[in-house]
């Protein structure tokens, strides 16, 4: 079992914590953007330097205001309002825990959260986020520097089975799904029908078709049990959740260890 390396103070304000993001998500239907700002605080993370990662540094203006970040002072606002009410708990716990709490409010796993991040006031260069408009190289590039792996690349795309691209942000538009409130995987199932009307598949998304490396994972992920996906998911979500914190390996065992509850 991992070993807690925060005390019991700590821990009833991640108590706390969670009731607050689940009512606020609940309230606001706001778990995408949530779930996009834990992904893009996490995402910076470099393995080679130890840089980056899930580390709050998200919330230094210099930071959200980078191109790939834009829309997400609204998510931040959001964590503000919890933090307030928190005041123990770090940036970085909270905003991983904003992206678990959103999973598991919209139906998906119940993840374990592992807390202890430590706030940095240090943000990346910008450009370590993933590129919409570009394909298998650049996706395989971002992720390999975090030291995720081919399946956790399609794993994670499969978030965008929540939300959706507007205009003013990003330049794109529309839900990837037709129930973008619910996480399950009817991301790999519209991937593979090809365009859909009203449904949005971003070049990167395209890209998982592209090469048999990805497909594989699409393709299982389209027509897999729930149970299966909720397991793959876990370990993958795990993965990201805890990237430059702990490792991988050590985050998998735990929570092999556990049942889902
Ligand atoms: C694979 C590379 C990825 C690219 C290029 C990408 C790009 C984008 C873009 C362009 C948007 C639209 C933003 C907007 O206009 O509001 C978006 C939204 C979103 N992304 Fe990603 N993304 C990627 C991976 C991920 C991952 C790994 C996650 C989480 C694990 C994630 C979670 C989300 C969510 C939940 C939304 C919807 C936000 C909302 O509805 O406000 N994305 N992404």
């Amino acid at each position: 079992m991992a070993k807690l390396i925060v005390d019991s103070e700590y821990l009833k304000d991640v108590d706390k914590a969670r009731r607050e993001l689940r009512a606020l998500i609940s309230n606001k239907n706001c778990a995408p953007i949530m779930l996009r700002l834990a992904w893009h605080d996490a995402g910076t993370y470099d393995v080679n330097t130890k840089t980056g990662g899930p580390n709050g540094s998200i919330r230094n203006e210099e930071e959200y205001t980078h191109g790939a970040n834009s829309g997400l002072k609204i998510a931040l606002d959001f964590c503000e309002a919890v933090k307030s009410k928190c005041p123990r708990i770090t940036y970085a716990d909270l905003y991983q825990l904003a992206g678990v709490v959103a999973v598991e409010v919209t139906g998906g796993p119940t993840i374990n959260f592992v807390p202890g991040r430590k706030d940095s006031k240090i943000s990346p260069k910008e450009g370590r986020l993933p590129d919409a408009k570009k394909g298998v190289p650049h996706l395989k590039d971002v992720f390999y520097r975090m030291g995720l792996s081919d399946k956790e690349i399609v794993a994670l795309s499969g978030a965008h089975t929540l939300g959706r691209a507007h205009p003013e942000r990003s330049g794109f538009d529309g839900p990837w799904t037709k129930e973008p409130l619910k996480f399950d995987n009817s991301y790999f199932q519209e991937l593979l029908k090809g365009e859909s009307e009203g449904l949005l598949k971003l070049p990167t998304d395209v890209a998982l078709l592209d090469v048999p490396e990805f497909r594989h994972y699409v393709e299982l992920y389209a027509k897999v049990h729930y149970w299966l996906l909720i397991i793959h998911f876990n370990n993958d979500y795990v993965s990201y959740w805890q990237l430059g914190f702990c490792t991988t390996v050590h985050f998998k065992s735990l929570f092999m260890s556990q049942s889902r509850t």
